[in-house]
């Protein structure tokens, strides 16, 4: 993906008029190259809307002939985008439809939150800059708050290094339809590492808000990725690899310049504002950007989403100020946690809640990075989810690279501890898995997980029901083939009332 701008546009707000009268005004734009080629997203759904996605794009001019001179470019204009909601996929039924308006601040990023929708039903979605036209995506609303769907199927990812492998389980992911996609982070990389590649980032290590935005923009240029996105609507959250490997708040492993990486974490946050389908962000900086929430869908089930990235202290840091939440964000947590009554609690985070036992034999060995190294926090955790009293909490994660199903406890040596949770861990869409042995011996070491698998890439696909949860871990026959097919590698059952691991 080239980056960013210049620009062989004519501004001219007839276009967008002519075609839909009683928009004049409108400052739209006549192009001529496809500035949609990024795609079109939703997400955040609620039963009365969800927020629309899209980002226009300009192609470089062509290098000058002189490669000495100064080029300088112009900036390019605000940009009226109209959107329109239908009923059919003809939008012969547009039911919303609107203006917002693209700046160059925002990368030309279009983030809309439709309201006036009805619960829990599909919809179809677009956008349209002057005569240029967006692809069309699909959507759907959230079930009223007091209406049980009945079933409900919700898609979860993580970890899709690019350079590693082709989007199939994306793809298949698109396919098999379902009501919304979660994804755990690690949406971008920052790096290149592994060998072997299937294709290249084409650039260096991004720092700079630029550089980060040029990063998305070259993941979504997959079409895979843009067939998922067109799906469904998506909830999303971040781990470390959206801004530099291992992060944790406001530092980061070997980055000595404090300040500027605050600069960069700003950069790489307003990055994924940007290519995200989130809610219309009111401006100001990106030194702080909230992605932690609680979605709900009916009284089946909700999602509360958790940052355990931006306001983690160092893993070295001592005892009680330790925190992989931060405070502030715990206390949400424990009054969301309250507030969720639903048959299903879904708990969403980067990682891997459960212990994990790394080292063969009698010794141990834990992360850091993970729920591992901030032990107490995870406590607290547990604190909250056990005064809540949540009918069936399950937890989801990523960021590992191997598919866990774990069995949540206080005290994970204990065998006979009362399992309090469901934990379902997803492999990587595309990164590097870890070694056969290190899976061997993490499976040996710990038997609150049930199932432990690396080598395979894929997604997961929940099915949430009135009697039980069924978790499907979901493999591709090949990441490295950009025509790789998927099947469902393991299936899992949590009945309603009994937290535990089930394989089907
Ligand atoms: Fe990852």
């Amino acid at each position: 993906m080239p980056s960013l701008p210049r620009r062989r546009l004519l501004a001219s707000g007839l276009a967008a008029a002519a075609l839909w009268p009683g928009l004049a005004g409108v400052r739209a734009a006549r192009f001529t190259h496809d500035p949609f080629t990024l795609g079109v997203a939703s997400g955040c759904p609620t039963p009365e809307g969800v927020v629309l996605w899209t980002r226009l794009t300009f192609p470089e001019p062509p290098a000058p002939a002189n490669p000495f001179a100064v080029v300088q470019a112009a900036p390019l204009p605000p940009m009226d985008l109209l959107w329109e909601v239908a009923e059919d996929e003809g939008f012969g039924r547009v039911v919303r439809q609107g203006v917002v308006r693209a700046v160059e601040a925002f990368a030309h990023s279009a983030h809309v939150a439709v309201t006036g929708l009805r619960p829990d039903r599909w919809y179809f979605y677009r956008f349209r800059a002057g005569e240029a036209l967006s692809p069309t995506g699909r959507t759907r609303t959230a079930p009223a708050g007091d209406v049980d769907p009945g079933r409900f199927r919700f898609a979860f990812a993580a970890c899709q290094q690019y350079e590693q492998g082709y989007y199939a389980a994306l793809r298949d992911m698109a396919q098999r339809d379902p009501d919304l996609i979660v994804h755990l982070g690690d949406y971008i990389y920052e790096m290149s590492y592994g060998a072997g590649h299937v294709r290249s980032h084409g650039t260096g290590n991004p720092t700079t808000l630029r550089e980060y935005r040029d990063r998305y923009a070259l993941y979504k240029s997959d079409p895979d990725l843009q067939a998922a996105h067109a799906a469904a609507p998506w909830l999303v959250i971040w781990d470390d690899h959206e801004v530099i490997n291992n992060y944790h708040g406001e530092e980061a492993p070997g980055v000595t310049d404090g300040p500027g990486f605050l600069r960069q974490r700003a950069a790489a946050y307003q990055a994924c504002y940007e290519h995200m389908p989130v809610p219309p962000h009111a401006g100001g900086d990106f030194a702080r950007f909230r992605i932690h929430g609680q979605h709900r869908f009916g009284t089946l089930l909700d999602i509360t989403l958790l940052d355990s990235r931006q306001y983690r202290t160092p893993p070295q840091a001592g005892g009680a100020g330790r925190s992989y939440l931060g405070a502030e964000q715990e206390a949400w947590l424990d009054r969301s946690l309250q507030q969720s009554h639903a048959r299903w609690s879904v708990i969403a985070q980067q990682t891997l809640l459960s212990e994990r036992d790394l080292e063969a034999g009698s010794a141990t060995r834990y992360s850091g990075d993970t729920w591992d190294g901030y032990r107490a926090a995870r406590g607290r955790l547990l604190d909250s989810v056990q005064r809540a009293g949540l009918a069936n909490p399950l937890v989801i994660g990523g960021d590992l690279h191997a598919f866990y199903a774990a069995e949540v406890k206080r005290d994970f040596a204990a065998p006979d501890a009362p399992v309090l949770a469901t934990e379902f861990v997803t492999g990587s869409i595309t990164s590097n898995p870890p070694s056969a042995r290190a899976m061997a011996t993490v499976a040996a070491e710990n038997p609150h997980l049930k199932f432990a698998s690396g080598g395979q890439h894929g997604y997961a696909m929940a099915e949430l029901g009135r009697g039980q949860a069924q978790v499907d871990f979901i493999a591709v026959s090949d990441r490295r083939d950009p025509a790789a097919t998927a099947r469902v590698a393991q299936s899992f059952a949590v009945l309603n009332g009994r937290p535990g691991v089930n394989r089907l």
